[in-house]
């Protein structure tokens, strides 16, 4: 099986997951991704399952209301859910990277606000991905940064105390070749090279501080709870400790 072949086998095994454990009715949060994509695409006969589905990037939502999904705004859910703490049952996405305690970069497809703030209302962080993902010290894929444009060289330069290089993602074709590629939320994201991330955890924290930063694609203070993970020999399940 090819990476796809994976990506499209665990987004069934996610199907089968949510499908048996939620009960009718509720709202699921959906992430943003070609896995996550294909999770869409196996869910879309299912989608009357659900009150309705709350999306993290417009390229997801775009997707789900082709498919006939009732996708909801975060915050304009039903007041009765919108109080409680966690309004979402789940959320499923995928992840560039996830360590064995469940701690992931995220972003490599912009969306990384969005997808925290998602994952934020939700019980339950469902990963999903194919097994080339899994590491054991997170930082060989560039650690996404989503700022705001003026802080860019201030936030470059107070990067290296970690010993990272930041370089601004550009647009890679189209009319728009070599600009500035522009999150859903109209920021820049800086790709962070060189870090070697022993404590995600702290690292998420510390970069968190710097002025300018939106937010950091480190999701370690609040990592996955399952980790549904495809390879040759079939999808397997990685429950994470609190
Ligand atoms: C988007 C993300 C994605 O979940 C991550 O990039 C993985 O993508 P893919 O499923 O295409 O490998 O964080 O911002």
């Amino acid at each position: 099986m090819n990476q796809d072949d994976l990506k499209k086998q665990v987004a069934q095994a996610a199907k089968e997951e949510v499908l048996k454990r939620m009960p009718k009715g509720q709202y699921l949060g959906i992430g943003t991704g070609s896995t996550a994509n294909w999770f869409i695409d196996l869910l879309a006969p299912h989608r009357d399952h659900f009150a309705g589905v709350v999306s993290s990037s417009l390229a997801s939502t775009e997707r789900l209301i082709k498919l006939g999904f009732h996708v909801v705004d975060a915050s304009q859910l039903p007041e009765s859910i919108q109080t409680q703490s966690h309004p979402l049952p789940m959320y499923v996405d995928g992840a560039d990277e996830i360590n064995p305690q469940g701690h992931m970069i995220k972003g490599g497809g912009g969306a990384l606000t969005r997808e925290k703030i998602i994952a934020s209302l939700a019980k339950e962080f469902i990963c999903i991905c194919d097994e080339s993902k899994q590491v054991n010290t997170l930082g060989k894929f560039p650690l996404p940064l989503e700022v705001i444009p003026l802080a860019q060289a201030a936030i470059t330069q107070s990067l290296k105390q970690w010993g990272g290089t930041a370089k601004l993602r550009l647009i890679s074709s189209g009319k728009q070749e070599g600009q500035p590629f522009l999150t859903d939320n109209g920021a820049w994201i800086l790709d962070v090279h060189g870090l070697d991330i022993k404590d995600p955890v702290q690292l998420e924290r510390d970069l968190n501080q710097i002025a300018g930063v939106i937010c950091v694609g480190l999701f370690a203070q609040a990592k996955a709870d399952l980790l549904l993970v495809g390879g040759q020999q079939g999808v397997q399940r990685v429950q994470f400790s609190k």
